[in-house]
């Protein structure tokens, strides 16, 4: 049989038993019931998560999951419909505190802070961990409003000269501006689907967020559109921290420096992007990066 994965002496040997996650690795079959492969640790990491369960009800959709996102890193998350990218994404801004009946369990932290202290002011957090949702979802407002909403809220500008700066210099950074800017007093809504996603994106940035989570934000765009959005991926990474989910291998491959994989609500498998899809250690991973399902 071949063998994909690390020898077991070199698991074994890892030092990260302190997250609870104890469980055999099954290295020769590759099936889901070790503990992640690859290093779930950076040296400077932005956010940590450890131990994440999450429940729908009944249903447990993400199981022990232990993760640290690096600052400046843009970090993809891959892995077969269904397997729990979007839910683990969503705990990152407290975003499944809006589904009903979703409990999520173990510990996140941004900068070292809790973030689920019931002293964290939730809408601070979702201002510093911004999101661009797969579904484009601008507000029932104009273009300009559409950008112009967070940072007011957030008081980030004191007159009209300073918004409209941040407003054109966030369609400028999505790549819309040319298309909008004789049109911003028009309703958002009234983009095509691909606009409509830039427009979020500019919602998302408008707000100088640390932390962007982008869950398949280019589904919905043309490939012109999809390079644009990813040149500006490469350009926040040198100020803010990027988790993407995304179903696209070459994209991930393009954006990021860090890859995780999941299957099932477990993480696999995490490492440096090009290990990952050159050479897997789990073989779960090698099915999917090699097409065999997902
Ligand atoms: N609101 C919800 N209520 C109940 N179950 C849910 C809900 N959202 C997701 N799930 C379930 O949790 C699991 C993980 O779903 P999730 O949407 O996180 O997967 P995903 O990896 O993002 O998939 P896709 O690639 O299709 O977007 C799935 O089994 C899904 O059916
Ligand atoms: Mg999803």
């Amino acid at each position: 049989m071949q063998q994909v994965n690390a020898p077991r002496s070199t698991l074994a040997d890892r030092a990260t038993p302190r997250f609870g996650q104890s469980r055999a690795v099954s290295l020769d079959t590759g099936t889901l019931d070790g503990e992640t492969v690859g290093e779930i640790t950076v040296d400077n990491p932005k956010m940590t998560t450890r131990a994440v369960d999450v429940h729908y009800g009944d249903k447990h959709a993400i199981m022990a999951v232990s993760l640290d996102i690096g600052e400046n890193e843009v970090i993809a998350m891959i892995g077969p419909s269904g397997c729990g990218k979007s839910t683990f994404l969503r705990c990152l801004n407290r975003m499944n505190d809006t589904i009903e009946g979703c409990r999520v369990g173990g510990e996140i932290r941004l900068e070292g802070r809790d973030i689920h202290d019931p002293q964290l002011d939730v809408v601070q957090l979702r201002a510093r961990v911004g999101m661009v949702f797969q579904k484009p979802n601008p507000f029932p407002k104009s273009i300009y409003d559409n950008v112009a909403y967070g940072p007011r809220i957030h008081g980030l500008v004191s007159d009209r000269a300073e918004t409209d700066a941040i407003v054109q210099r966030s369609l400028e950074r999505a790549g819309l501006w040319n298309e909008v800017k004789d049109r911003l007093a028009q309703p958002g809504t009234g983009l095509s689907g691909g606009q409509q996603q830039r427009l979020c994106i500019a919602r998302a940035i408008a707000v100088d967020p640390e932390v962007i989570l982008m869950d398949e934000p280019c589904s919905a765009l043309d490939p012109i559109a999809t390079a644009r959005i990813e040149e500006l991926i490469d350009e926040l990474r040198a100020n803010y921290t990027i988790a993407i989910v995304t179903h696209s291998m070459q994209q991930a491959a393009r954006v990021s420096q860090r890859t995780a994989y999941f299957h099932l609500g477990r993480l696999v498998e995490v490492g440096e992007t090009n290990q990952i899809f050159t050479n897997p250690r789990h073989k779960l991973t090698e099915d999917y990066i090699t097409g065999r399902f997902g």
